[in-house]
């Protein structure tokens, strides 16, 4: 697979959870503790010197993203690329648009509410040694049903369940993902799922299919922002972490 990875960072839907402080905005410009909540994952990109990056934004207030970001002078980056997605048609079918510009490379993924305390180097590494695949990230929650779930057999992933009813497993997916080029392949065979959605958990189902998804446990804090609550979680756990630091 080609060496260099590209960044995709997925900042659309219409933030509906979280209404109506999304009334007028969009729910990535929302803060979190001290910054806006798309700081986080634009610099866990760039901790791990992903400086490729592609921002898939949509809903309200789209064009604040360029008057906030620019072209990412405050992150060290000499442009950042933007697209726009319309609607609320999934992760998958945003991460979708990113194909003109992965251009055949692997990409990484991050959703636009992810909160990682980790520096994923290390496992940015593991990836671009993977021939070919996926590389997911796991990380142990209280409450599962809030997500993608893994079932794990044998140090490897068996099952990757969305947000079911009764969660067999405690690991969460994150929202944070590596991709060989086939993704986008992948993508164009999926089908919308009950909720009306292109789901990254079937496009991971599909990795796991071909025996090609491998996956890394996070070890600091994680969180989406995504909800009234993991929002509020979200910047305390940012507060406390700054704090812990000084
Ligand atoms: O946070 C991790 C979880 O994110 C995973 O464990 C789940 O498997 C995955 O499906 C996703 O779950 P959510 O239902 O919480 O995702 P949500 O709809 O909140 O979208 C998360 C981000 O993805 C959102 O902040 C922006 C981006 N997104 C989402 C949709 C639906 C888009 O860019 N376009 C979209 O159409």
């Amino acid at each position: 697979m080609k060496t260099k990875i590209k960044g995709i960072v997925l900042a659309g839907g219409l933030g509906s959870r979280l209404f109506p402080l999304t009334k007028v905005t969009n729910k990535h410009l929302l803060p979190v503790y001290k910054k806006p909540m798309i700081y986080y994952p634009i610099q866990t990109l760039i901790q791990a010197r992903v400086e490729d990056i592609l921002l898939v934004t949509g809903g309200n207030a789209a064009g604040d993203f360029l008057r906030l970001l620019g072209n990412g002078k405050e992150f060290g980056l000499k442009h950042i690329n933007y697209t726009y997605q319309e609607g609320e048609g999934g992760i998958a079918e945003a991460l979708g648009l990113a194909e003109h510009f992965a251009k055949g490379h692997p990409v990484i993924v991050i959703l636009g509410d992810n909160i990682i305390q980790d520096d994923i180097t290390p496992y940015v590494r593991r990836f671009q040694k993977q021939k070919s695949g996926a590389r997911l990230l796991l990380k142990k929650v209280p409450d599962p049903e809030r997500f993608g779930v893994a079932e794990l057999k044998g140090g490897k992933v068996s099952r990757i369940v969305e947000k079911p009813k009764r969660p067999k497993s405690d690991w969460a997916v994150a929202g944070i993902y590596m991709y060989d080029s086939h993704v986008f392949e992948i993508i164009k065979t999926l089908k919308p799922s009950g909720r009306g959605e292109l789901e990254i958990t079937d496009v991971n189902n599909r990795y796991l299919e071909r025996g090609e998804l491998e996956y890394d446990c996070l070890k600091g804090y994680w969180t989406d922002a995504g909800t009234f609550e993991s929002l509020y979680r979200a910047s305390r756990i940012v507060a406390l972490g700054s704090r812990r630091k000084s």
